[in-house]
């Protein structure tokens, strides 16, 4: 479910400015054994186009592990603070940035408290537009959003996104921009030599960019779930047949593809396993049936998914489609096809925080690549980035880059980061 605003369009020169010379971000070094190298080697490509799965597992060095955990605190301990510090009630100018106010009952420093710290997927809403219901846990709306990718929330005093003084503010939040508050998971993201090879064997000689990257960390005893669902390719524009047709499915592995790529540096077991839940289950096989609507927002346990799995059978082998649910041990990748049904578990009473992150990366689509093509062939100046960083934060990147504070782009970051 996607709904797209227009970007907000105040005079920006009026608005409030990050700080003269304030380094966008710091640089540290790359953490190089970050994985296994024979987990990396053991992949087996026929497998993983058979199942449209991949469980890396034990992937992450021990160093890799602890690192990862670690990044995955801090930026929520980085989130947790702007969203208990940030005047948001009374301090941020939202009628100078043209943007709608969050509903007051949701700004008071207790629900923030009890409804957004602590974990993902907590903090953003969309606002009621026309029949879309207002829907979300936060306060954050879309236009809000879409503000601090093209703009940034920055401001002086209590007009800013709080920072406790360790970091630089980067106009936005971790968990929607957490490539922009993270040196590691920006390398990992974009030039990492073994997560270049990770990604490079699940798109074997294609050039593929990031669909998006967030942090995924489940809240502290947040017990429900993730009914079944899958995300569609683009805008959908090329899935094999219609959502709600039974077209037939396709033994052919698809080489246009967005693959999500789960990291679980604590891992995620089940209950039935001794551990605490949320562990990913889907059903291998069904990536090769391109219907990702079929399965999404109706399936909402195993019973109602079994059903609708009565008859069906692999593509290619013709043996009866079964849920499979992962058990994922600490230091752990899941890569699966998206759109392939798929589910979460839910999570034991007082499960302590499940640590997560998301990297979806995705070839690029063949529509918006020729429509780049054309408007270079005619001579219009494009974009040379997608659109899926804060445009305020490549700015001041580049600008970061040309003054010689931050080290260049490398080639694999501008193809992954650029446009489709
Ligand atoms: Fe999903």
């Amino acid at each position: 479910m996607h709904q797209h605003f227009a970007s907000p369009t105040p005079a920006a020169t009026e608005l409030p400015r990050p700080k003269a010379h304030q380094p966008v971000m710091p640089w540290e070094p790359r953490l190089e054994g970050l994985l296994c190298p024979d987990v990396l080697a053991a992949f087996d490509r026929e497998q993983f186009e058979s199942d449209g799965y991949w469980l890396w597992a034990g992937a992450l060095t021990d160093e890799g592990r602890a690192r990862m955990t670690a990044e995955l605190q801090r930026l929520q301990a980085m989130q947790d603070y702007m969203v208990r510090n940030t005047r948001w009630a009374d301090g941020i100018d939202w009628v100078a940035r043209g943007l709608p106010p969050p509903p007051p009952e949701r700004l008071t420093a207790e629900w923030r408290e009890a409804r957004v710290c602590g974990g993902s997927e907590q903090l953003s809403y969309y606002p009621a537009q026309g029949d879309m219901p207002e829907v979300g846990k936060g306060f954050l709306n879309m236009p809000t959003r879409a503000f601090m990718a093209d703009v940034g929330l920055f401001g002086t005093g209590a007009d800013s996104l709080a920072t406790d003084g360790t970091w630089p503010s980067q106009g936005h939040v971790p968990e929607f921009a957490p490539l922009c508050h993270s040196p590691f998971l920006l390398d990992l993201a974009t030039s990492h030599p073994q997560m270049m090879a990770l990604f490079g064997k699940l798109f074997p000689g294609e050039r593929f960019c990031i669909d998006h990257a967030n942090v995924l960390n489940r809240k502290q005893g947040e017990g429900p779930g993730r009914h079944w669902h899958g995300h569609r390719y683009g805008d959908g524009r090329y899935e094999e047949h219609e959502e709600d047709s039974d077209g037939s499915p396709n033994p052919e592995f698809l080489r246009r593809q967005c693959i999500r790529t789960l990291c679980y540096p604590e891992g995620a077991v089940s209950a039935e396993e001794g551990g605490y839940g949320g562990e990913l289950g889907l059903v291998p096989g069904m990536h090769l049936c391109r219907v990702p609507f079929e399965a999404s927002f109706s399936q909402a346990d195993d019973a109602a998914m079994e059903q609708w799995l009565q008859g069906k059978t692999h593509p290619r082998h013709g043996t009866p489609l079964r849920i499979k649910r992962l058990t994922v041990p600490p230091g752990s990748f899941i890569s699966f096809c998206h759109h392939m049904p798929h589910w979460v578990g839910p999570r034991v009473v007082d499960a302590p925080t499940r640590w997560a992150f998301l990297f979806a990366n995705r070839t690029p689509l063949p529509h918006a690549v020729a429509e780049r093509e054309a408007a270079t062939t005619a001579g219009e100046e494009t974009s040379r980035w997608g659109p899926v960083m804060p445009a305020q934060w490549l700015r001041r990147m580049d600008a970061a880059i040309a003054r010689g504070e931050h080290p260049p782009w490398s080639e694999t970051a501008r193809s992954i980061l650029g446009p489709d």
